[in-house]
């Protein structure tokens, strides 16, 4: 056992600094300097403790974590400061965007090779100002880089260093949410989705909260659509592609259906004006992923959730809005994902999507897998893939940020915590890698009424009490819990067992029969539950022991709780 320490401030290696801008095309002095080395990691001098490793995976140094079996995380490079993005070149290296911290042009750009068996990390860039979003462009094959201000690009290959080209300029750089991330669409390659995130929490200026929010017309706080239409292929025009998104750093386009989906890092503080709604561990608003629909306008800061007012805008008309796909647990912080289309892992990966928990709080800090269908949109809840970074000393603290899947079927994530680049292997003659089951996170009651529901249903005994603790609470309340617009118009709500029972008991829009006949195993839950003859609900389903608990109340009448 060995202990992987890092260097506790930022050792980058000095650099000749050269004056960048004759080679910048289309703009001056932006990037103040940048510099290209062949400079080789600096050693690590004296180090705070972080990782501690425990023998390999696939002949990295193995981090103590928490995977599935067969399933390990290995340190690729270390050293870094706050590494972010991540991307592999045609060649199989690997790029890494190093924000650096939040002051100003101290990031850097690194490629990761593997020579004979090692990897090592080369700076490639230097005095970079807080890079994110590093993507290769599938036509022209080269590196685009999001910085607060512009997105530029650059061939990795050309010596002695590259010339860099100002691609997208003039995006919104100040405020709380300066980083830019961006995605090429899966069709057009010429054409990039690019976060402006928005400048606020909940759109707070001078202490007031106006409607439309100012942001609006700034064209933040929504996803742009830039086309690299111009000469030598620069963007100067763009297009709002959607608004009402506070911050669009986790953005993936699915393989087939170029479908995109975003992952929403949801407001904070909730409890200041509201202060019945606690803001601790776990609570609202929920995160969120979003099928981003051209046009579409999905809230912020008006509402959260599904269609629930913020307290700043109570009389916000939140159907005007759209809702979110899935619900996320509150301030996990969703950072970085892809769809897993690789060679090594499992078939329960097989399409699904990945996805980076950045949050410091308890329900952050993860890898997880959200079950998603053919089109990859969110289909269930999502499964644990990597977790255990649980702040003791020997599992310091970890932050995922960004998730690559590499060709050769490994997922790679950058971890700005310990300033780390790590590669999760699955093997398969070590076990079956199936993704974990979430730890219960406790989540604080939503108002007092459900606060009252949830104890009393602590308490209760009933068949469907029982059903709601095991099944709706644990996997239907996060897409069926709030509304208006409750998924397929049926309400589930947490802890509300007597509601939730008459609701599967009642007759349905348009006269439709209801969803729970007493004493009928093939009631059109149980269908649903088992995925016969309807979608399955959720995807994937729900434990055998659910099963039959839902079987258990419908065979014995299917009676109400008692209040
Ligand atoms: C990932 C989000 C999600 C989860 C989790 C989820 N559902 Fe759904 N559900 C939907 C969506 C979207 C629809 C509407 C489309 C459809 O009917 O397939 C729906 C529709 C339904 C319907 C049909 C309603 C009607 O009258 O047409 C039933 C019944 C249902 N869900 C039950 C459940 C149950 C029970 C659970 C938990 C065991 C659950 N769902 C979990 C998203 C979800």
């Amino acid at each position: 056992m060995s202990s992987i320490r890092r260097g506790s401030g930022a050792a980058l290696p000095s650099l000749m600094l050269f004056a960048l801008v004759p080679a910048v095309v289309g703009a001056v002095g932006v990037h103040q300097g940048c510099s290209s080395a062949d400079t080789e990691e600096a050693a690590d001098p004296e180090a705070e403790v972080a990782y501690t490793t425990d023998g390999l995976c696939d002949n990295l140094p193995k981090v103590d974590l928490e995977t599935p079996p067969g399933v390990c995380v290995g340190i690729v490079a270390k050293g870094f400061v706050f590494p972010r993005g991540l991307a592999e070149l045609p060649g199989g290296d690997v790029m890494v965007a190093d924000m650096g911290g939040w002051a100003t042009n101290k990031g850097s750009v690194w490629r990761i090779k593997k020579e004979g068996g090692a990897y090592t990390r080369t700076q490639v860039l230097s005095l970079i100002d807080k890079p994110s979003g590093i993507q290769v462009n599938p036509k022209d094959k080269l590196v685009y880089v999001g910085t607060p201000k512009d997105i530029f690009r650059f061939d990795p290959d050309q010596a002695p260093r590259p010339r860099l080209t100002l691609v997208v300029k003039g995006l919104p750089p100040d405020g709380r949410h300066p980083l830019k991330q961006f995605v090429f669409d899966g069709r057009d390659p010429d054409v990039m989705y690019v976060n402006a995130g928005s400048a606020t929490d909940v759109c707070e200026k001078d202490r007031l909260f106006r409607s439309p929010c100012y942001e609006e017309a700034l064209d933040r706080s929504g996803i742009r659509r830039y086309a690299m239409t111009g000469a030598d292929r620069l963007a100067p025009t763009y297009t709002m592609l959607a608004r009402g998104l506070r911050n669009s750093m986790a953005l993936a386009v699915h393989p087939v259906s170029n479908v995109l989906l975003q992952g929403e890092n949801s407001r904070d503080s909730i409890n200041k004006y509201a202060p019945e709604l606690t803001d601790v561990e776990g609570d609202l608003p929920h995160e969120e992923l979003n099928v981003i629909d051209p046009d579409g306008h999905y809230g912020f800061p008006y509402c959260y959730d599904n269609g629930v007012a913020s307290p700043e805008y109570r009389t916000a008309d939140c159907s005007r809005f759209r809702n979110p796909a899935l619900l996320l647990p509150g301030h996990a912080a969703p950072l970085g994902m892809k769809y897993y289309t690789g060679p090594l892992f499992p078939a329960d990966y097989k399409g699904q999507l990945v996805l980076a928990y950045h949050g410091y709080r308890a329900n952050g800090h993860r890898l997880v897998m959200v079950p998603v269908d053919v089109r990859g949109v969110p289909s269930g809840e999502p499964l644990d893939i990597v977790r255990g970074w649980d702040k003791t000393a020997r599992h310091p603290l970890g932050a995922p940020v960004d998730v690559m899947v590499a060709k050769d079927g490994s997922i790679w994530m950058t971890e700005d915590k310990n300033g780390t680049v790590l590669r999760v292997f699955f093997d398969r003659l070590r076990g079956n890698g199936k993704p974990m089951a979430p730890r219960a996170v406790v989540r604080p009651a939503a108002s007092p009424e459900e606060a009252a529901r949830c104890a009393a249903l602590a308490r209760k005994t009933a068949l469907f009490s029982i059903v709601q603790r095991d099944v709706i609470d644990a996997s239907c309340v996060s897409c069926h819990g709030a509304g208006p617009g409750y998924p397929g118009s049926l309400a589930l709500l947490r802890c509300d067992d007597v509601g939730n029972a008459k609701r599967l008991l009642a007759r349905r829009r348009g006269n439709a029969p209801p969803l729970v006949v007493p004493g009928n195993d093939a009631s059109e839950l149980v269908l649903r539950l088992k995925g016969q003859g309807y979608p399955q609900m959720p995807a994937g389903g729900i434990s055998p022991e659910g099963e039959g608990e839902v079987l258990a109340w419908i065979r014995g009448g299917a009676p109400l709780p008692p209040p």
